[in-house]
């Protein structure tokens, strides 16, 4: 079989799974019907902080085709009313107590129609006793602020966790011996993933053989199916968690909600199956935000070199404290403060403060809050560069790690695997024309227009664990792949992760074509049913492909070991003796006596040496012995109206480097994803909030995400170095874009106006920020 039609790794061969899309033959949660099936919605609280005094539900209960209205008592009856969060917490399924964020489940209706159940909510009467609310973590650490979770023993302030990593002395020598010492405090607000298709569920516990069948939005069925159990008592063989496709994620389909427990409890209570499916508020509102992270950084220069990095943080984790954090490691921003930098001090800290907004923290397409750390660390760079009076491409290339130092330990403690971070940054630069575009910006200048440049050269860090130090609660952060060749030589793969729209079922095809030399389109992947694929963690942090992808090379590299057992039997030749050529073996000097993998497939069951076991499957759970590490270098340039503070954006340059490449067209979908995500979130995006607590940002007029018209063109490029201990040389991609371009959005924008001292702007960088800094600077027109 010639290596080409194979397809695998660097084909950029079209997506399997957009026939069903493009068609509009997906199978979204809300396409999902079964017989008998009743219809939930949630009554939310209209306040911030409040105590429920009383609740009458009786109006609701009699209207004609509602069947149950469920309360915080009725839940928690059956132990219910909370359930545990991804970072140990406890949260609210059904609130009892108090209410502790706008938005927060109060009680919920179950009807024959989702429209009876949306008017029965009308008739719910709820009785609040306002109480002053919280809305930033430096007003909950306050002496005499109100104590949010006094529902929790020992909790006495609204602190929640105190966290450090570097070494302080160290770092505060580095400090006293630096010529230059420059700071930036900012804010990377609160923002949300905001997919496409809202959370939902339909929840289907059979009365007869307690099989719960649960059909939901997860980007982690397998560890939903094992927090179920734990929750409800249910036994987890009984329990099916059916992730069907999903129309985004972005690490917002990471956490369990509120809604999904009280559907299934419904199910449970009442025998029939019950829909839950969310509105675009509800998503907005209540659901796993991410960000919120006030930040301040401090970096010590000397002799043009960074020799240190000082960070302090504080983090608004609204009602609930329900980060996605690997339980050892709770601020992932440690993994990559440091960044692209050969910095050999640091000392970073962080406290997390309980406040009257919605839980969360998600990783919004991004890596335990390595977001938040590129964005510091980008900054920081072009502030220092500004202060100095340098460019800051050449202070990144002065202060960069060079490639002969990886593997790298950080200052911070992490081991990065491999980099060529300048290779990376020059071919921007010369993609972008810097030169040119430097001395057009001078020109400009002059004539009193305004163009920036903005620089970031990101390192992230993807792929969690491995299981000894990752974990979510204290599972270990491994993945697998089973793989089964049928006798015709067609194949399934059956994994434990679950894509959201970033093409599994062709990429990992292409790992299993280039392994074992079987087209990609003989290789049908399945994902997202627990009673179906092995054991996994899931897909958020880019880890699919660092885990379950490795895991699929490995398992797929035992099946050749086994297939070569069985050619050498079938060509009456020794083992050692034979040559493999992607979907042959053939006898070493004599290549006509071949046999192809769809031969040994066949053998497998029906021809095979003596003692050995029949069939041609097996399954590998994979422990990925570090994270992987991407990178890349982007370039924004972008025209300010000094009369209005409108920023366009002109340019884009994007070079990423994610190692070997298994899709090229599906990376370059992923880039321009997440650039535009980025863009998003440094030039429009805001949940945000009055004194009240009333959540502002709670639908797409006041939430704005990029349409296409005010996306920019992006211009992509790459270089290529593998990870050393990825088997395929693969590292993620998919949140590379969303980690990366935000500061470079706004390091275009602060260089516009740099020249008149402005060395700081806070997203979204909306005009009138700009405006009003133009104003100050004395550049308005
Ligand atoms: O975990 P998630 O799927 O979100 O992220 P990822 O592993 O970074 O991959 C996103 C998509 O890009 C997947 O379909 C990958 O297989 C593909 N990809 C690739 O083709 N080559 C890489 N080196 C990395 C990702």
């Amino acid at each position: 079989m010639a290596t080409t039609e194979v397809r695998g790794l660097g084909h950029s061969v079209k997506r399997k799974e957009d026939e069903r899309f493009i068609r509009g033959k997906g199978t979204y949660i809300d396409d999902i019907a079964l017989p008998g099936m009743l219809h939930m919605e949630l009554l939310r609280s209209p306040f911030a902080h409040a105590r429920v005094v009383s609740i009458d539900t009786s109006r609701a209960e009699a209207l004609p085709g509602v069947v149950a209205v469920v309360t915080g008592e009725l839940m928690a009856q059956h132990n219910l009313a909370w359930m545990p969060t991804l970072s140990g917490d406890t949260q609210a399924v059904l609130a009892t107590d108090k209410v502790r964020f706008q938005g927060q489940e109060v009680t919920a209706v179950v009807a024959e129609s989702a429209y009876v159940a949306k008017d029965a909510l009308e008739l719910i009467e709820v009785d609040y006793e306002p109480l002053p609310a919280v809305t930033n973590p430096q007003q909950a650490l306050q002496q005499d602020a109100p104590v949010i979770r006094d529902d929790k023993e020992d909790q006495t302030s609204n602190h929640i966790y105190h966290w450090e990593a570097g070494d302080k002395e160290a770092t505060d020598r580095a400090f006293d011996e630096a010529d230059k010492v420059v700071a930036l405090d900012t804010h990377y607000p609160r923002c949300h993933p905001a997919p496409l298709e809202c959370c939902g569920c339909v929840a289907d516990v059979n009365p007869a053989t307690s099989k719960a069948t649960i059909y939901m939005t997860s980007q982690a069925p397998h560890v939903h199916r094992t927090l179920f159990a734990l929750v409800t008592g249910l036994p987890e063989q009984n329990i099916r968690i059916v992730s069907p496709d999903i129309g985004g994620g972005f690490g917002n389909k990471v956490p369990i909600y509120p809604g999904y427990v009280v559907a299934t409890a419904a199910s449970l209570l009442l025998g029939r199956p019950v829909k839950w499916i969310e509105d675009r508020t509800g998503n907005l509102i209540s659901t796993g935000f991410a960000r919120d992270y006030h930040m301040h950084g401090e970096l010590a220069v000397k002799d043009g070199r960074i020799v240190g990095l000082r960070a302090s943080l504080a983090a608004d984790e609204g009602a609930f404290y329900a980060d996605a954090q690997p339980s050892k490691l709770r601020i992932g921003l440690f993994h990559i403060v440091t960044g692209s930098y050969d910095i050999p001090t640091a000392h970073v800290q962080g406290d997390g403060a309980y406040t009257n907004k919605a839980p969360g923290g998600v990783a919004y397409r991004c890596s335990f809050r390595v977001t938040e750390a590129s964005y510091l660390i980008e900054r920081l760079v072009d502030v220092a560069a500004n202060e100095l009076g340098v460019d800051p491409a050449e202070f990144r290339v002065q202060n960069f790690i060079k490639p002969d130092q990886f593997p790298y330990e950080s200052a911070t403690g992490f081991v990065y695997d491999s980099g060529d971070y300048e290779k990376a940054l020059r071919l921007a630069l010369e993609k972008l024309g810097y030169e040119d575009l430097r001395k057009e910006q001078a020109e400009a200048r002059e004539q009193g227009k305004l163009i920036g440049i903005g620089l970031a050269s990101f390192t992230e860090v993807v792929g969690a664990g491995h299981g000894k130090e990752y974990d979510i609660v204290g599972l270990r952060m491994f993945d697998s792949a089973e793989l089964r060749v049928h006798p015709t030589g067609k194949a399934i793969l059956k994994l434990g992760v679950k894509a959201q729209g970033q093409g599994h079922e062709t990429t990992f095809a292409q790992i299993v074509a280039e392994e074992l030399g079987i087209p990609y389109e003989d290789v049908e992947v399945q994902e997202g049913d627990t009673d179906n694929t092995p054991y996994g963690l899931g897909t958020y942090a880019s880890r699919s492909t660092p885990v379950a992808g490795a895991a699929t090379a490995v398992i797929a590299r035992k099946l050749r070991d086994k297939a070569r057992t069985i050619a050498a039997h079938l060509l009456e030749a020794a083992e050692d003796d034979l040559e493999w050529e992607r979907g042959r073996f053939s006898v070493k000097g004599a290549p006509d006596r071949a046999k192809t993998i769809q031969d040994v497939a066949f053998a497998a069951y029906t021809d095979l040496p003596e003692g050995l076991e029949a069939g041609l499957e097996g399954v590998h759970y994979y422990d990925p012995p570090n994270m992987t590490f991407p990178f890349g270098s982007y370039a924004v340039v972008v025209e300010v109206d000094r009369g209005t503070g409108q920023w366009k954006v002109r340019r884009v340059v994007a070079v990423d480097d994610c190692g070997v490449r298994i899709n090229p067209m599906i990376v370059e979908g992923q880039i321009m994803g997440g650039l535009t995500e980025g863009f998003g979130i440094a030039a429009m995006e805001l949940i945000t909030f009055d004194e009240e607590g009333n959540c502002i940002g709670s639908n797409f007029i006041d939430y704005l995400l990029p349409t296409s018209w005010e996306t920019p063109p992006f211009e992509l490029g790459e270089t290529v170095t593998p990870s050393p201990h990825h088997p395929i040389g693969a590292k993620g991609v998919g949140e590379s874009a969303t980690v990366g371009s935000p500061a470079a959005y706004v390091n275009a924008v602060v260089d516009a106006l740099a020249h008149a001292g402005v060395r700081n702007l806070e997203m979204p960088v909306t005009s009138d920020k700009v405006w009003q800094a133009l104003q100050e600077a004395g550049l308005a027109e």
